[in-house]
C-alpha cells in the first residue's frame, strides 16, 4: 500500500562506521519498537558500563558501599550540569513515582488542605495526590483542559481550579496521555504568588529538552533519566530551587539524615545505585554519537513524519481524520486517534498494548483521554521512517479490525 504523506521521511542516522543507529542498542530485532516514552531504552556501551560496576561491587562490596554516597554526589553534580540544574538544588530519586511521593511525605499542610490536579495527569501520580489529600483531610480538585487548549486557556484553567485552600499544584510538563506541553512556568509563577506549592512532573522530558528549567520557578521538578535520556532504569531528578527544598527527605530513611538537601539524598543505605552512576554515561553516548541537538531535530521530523503517515493510514481505511490537535505538541512524542471502539478507557488501552506485542511483536503505547483512544508514537535516535511504515502496514488494518470487532 501506499501513502500520499507530503512531509518527507528523515535519512536514517547511523552509527561512526555507518552501521544503523540501532545497533547503539540492544533492542530486540524481532519486534517493532515505537514506545520510548514508556520505558526508554539503554544503549550497549552504558549496560556493559553498568554491569561493570555491578561486577565492582560485587569483588568488594565493602569497598564499594562505603565509598558509593560520594560517588553518587559525583554522578549528582554531573546530571545537574547535563539537564542545565545546579548540583546544590538537584537530588537523584530511583522514579518519577518516588519524587513525587517524596514531595507528598514531605509537604506539610493544613487539616483540609487541597491538591489540584489535572485530567491530564499520569494516574499512578495522581492516585498519590489523591492519598495525601485524604490523609490531610482534605481532596483533590481535577482541572479539566481540552486537549486542543491553549497554553493560556489551560493557565486560565488551572488557576480556576485553585481555592484558598490549595496547599499543592501538581501538573506535568509533558502529558502522559496527550502527549502535550502545559504552561508549566506561568503556573508555577502564579501559584507563587498565591502560596500554593507547584509540583511539575517532568517525567518525559530529560533528553527531550534542553536546559527544561530555564526561568521555571516551580517548587519541585521531577524528571526520569531512564526515558529519553536513555539512563538505565531507576534514575530519575527531583530539582527543587527553593525554600521548601530543606523539608524534602528521600523515601528511604538512612545515614544522609543529618545532611542538607540534596546530599541526604546520596546515601540510602544498601541499594543498587549504578544506574546513577552510569545515567551520565547515556548522556555522553548520544551526544559523542550525534550530538543532543541533531538527535532531538532527527526524532522530531521523524515524529512528524510518522504522525502524517500513520493519520493517513487510518484515514484510509476509515474515511475519518485521524489527525490530533494537542494545543502544544511535543517534539518526539504525538498522539494519532484510534478509530472509535479502541482503548476508551485506561484499561482499555492498556489491554491493546498488551494485545499487540502479544499478537504482533509491536511495542507501541495506546493512551485514553476523555472516552477517546490514541495511539502515542515516540521516536529516538533508533527509530527510522520503516518503523512507523511497518506500522502503518500491519498494526493500522489490525487496529482497524479490533475496533470493527467492538461493534459486531
Ligand atoms: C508524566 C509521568 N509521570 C510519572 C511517570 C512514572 O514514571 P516512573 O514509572 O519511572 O516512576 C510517567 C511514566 O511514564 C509519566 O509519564
Amino acid at each position: 500500500m501506499t501513502h500520499r504523506v507530503t512531509t518527507a521521511a528523515p535519512t536514517a542516522l547511523t552509527l561512526a562506521d555507518g552501521s544503523p543507529a540501532a545497533g547503539g542498542w540492544t533492542l530486540s530485532t524481532t519486534a517493532l519498537h515505537t514506545n520510548h516514552g514508556s520505558f526508554g531504552a539503554v544503549p550497549r556501551v552504558v549496560q556493559e558500563r553498568q554491569n561493570a560496576l555491578r561486577a565492582e561491587m560485587d569483588r568488594d562490596p565493602v569497598d564499594w558501599f562505603s565509598a558509593l554516597p560520594a560517588k553518587v554526589g559525583a554522578a549528582r553534580e554531573t546530571i545537574a550540569r547535563l539537564i542545565g540544574t545546579s548540583p546544590q538544588h538537584t537530588a537523584l530519586v530511583p522514579n518519577a513515582s518516588g519524587g513525587a511521593s517524596v514531595v507528598y511525605n514531605s509537604v506539610a499542610a493544613a487539616t483540609g488542605a487541597e491538591i489540584v490536579v489535572t485530567d491530564h495527569g499520569y494516574g499512578a501520580v495522581t492516585m498519590g495526590a489523591e492519598r495525601t489529600a485524604r490523609r490531610w483531610g482534605g481532596r483533590v480538585i481535577t482541572a479539566r483542559i481540552p486537549l486542543d487548549a491553549t497554553p493560556a486557556q489551560a493557565h486560565e484553567i488551572i488557576m480556576a481550579a485553585c481555592t484558598d485552600t490549595t496547599r499543592l499544584i501538581v501538573l506535568d510538563h509533558i502529558t502522559s496521555p496527550t502527549a502535550r506541553l502545559l504552561p508549566v512556568r506561568e503556573v508555577a509563577a502564579s501559584a507563587r504568588d498565591r502560596g500554593i506549592v507547584t509540583l511539575v512532573d517532568g517525567a518525559h522530558v530529560p533528553g527531550l529538552y534542553d536546559a527544561p528549567l530555564d526561568g521555571l520557578e516551580c517548587d519541585v521538578w521531577i524528571g526520569n533519566l531512564h526515558k529519553f535520556a536513555c539512563a538505565p532504569r531507576g534514575a530519575a531528578v527531583l530539582v527543587a530551587q527553593g525554600e521548601l527544598r530543606h523539608e524534602l527527605f528521600p523515601l528511604i530513611d538512612s545515614w544522609g539524615s543529618p545532611h542538607p538537601f540534596p546530599e541526604r539524598f546520596d546515601t540510602q543505605g544498601t541499594l543498587d545505585l549504578t544506574s546513577y552512576l552510569t545515567a551520565p554515561d547515556s548522556f555522553a553516548f548520544i551526544e559523542e554519537q550525534w550530538g543532543w541537538d541533531s538527535a532531538r531535530a532527527y526524532m522530531t521530523r521523524l515524529a512528524d513524519y510518522a504522525e502524517a503517515l500513520i493519520a493517513e493510514a487510518f484515514a484510509e481505511r476509515t474515511g475519518e481524520d485521524h489527525r490530533v490537535d494537542v494545543g502544544a505538541p511535543v517534539n518526539a512524542m504525538r498522539l494519532v486517534r484510534l478509530p472509535a471502539g479502541l482503548g476508551e478507557s485506561h484499561a482499555a488501552a492498556d489491554a491493546l498494548r498488551d494485545r499487540a506485542v502479544r499478537e504482533h511483536r509491536i511495542e507501541a503505547a495506546f493512551t485514553s483521554f476523555d472516552g477517546v483512544g490514541y495511539y502515542r508514537l515516540s521516536t529516538h535516535a533508533y527509530n527510522t521512517a520503516s518503523d512507523f511504515e511497518d506500522f502503518a502496514e500491519r498494526m493500522v488494518p489490525t487496529l482497524c479490525e479490533w475496533a470493527a470487532d467492538t461493534r459486531r
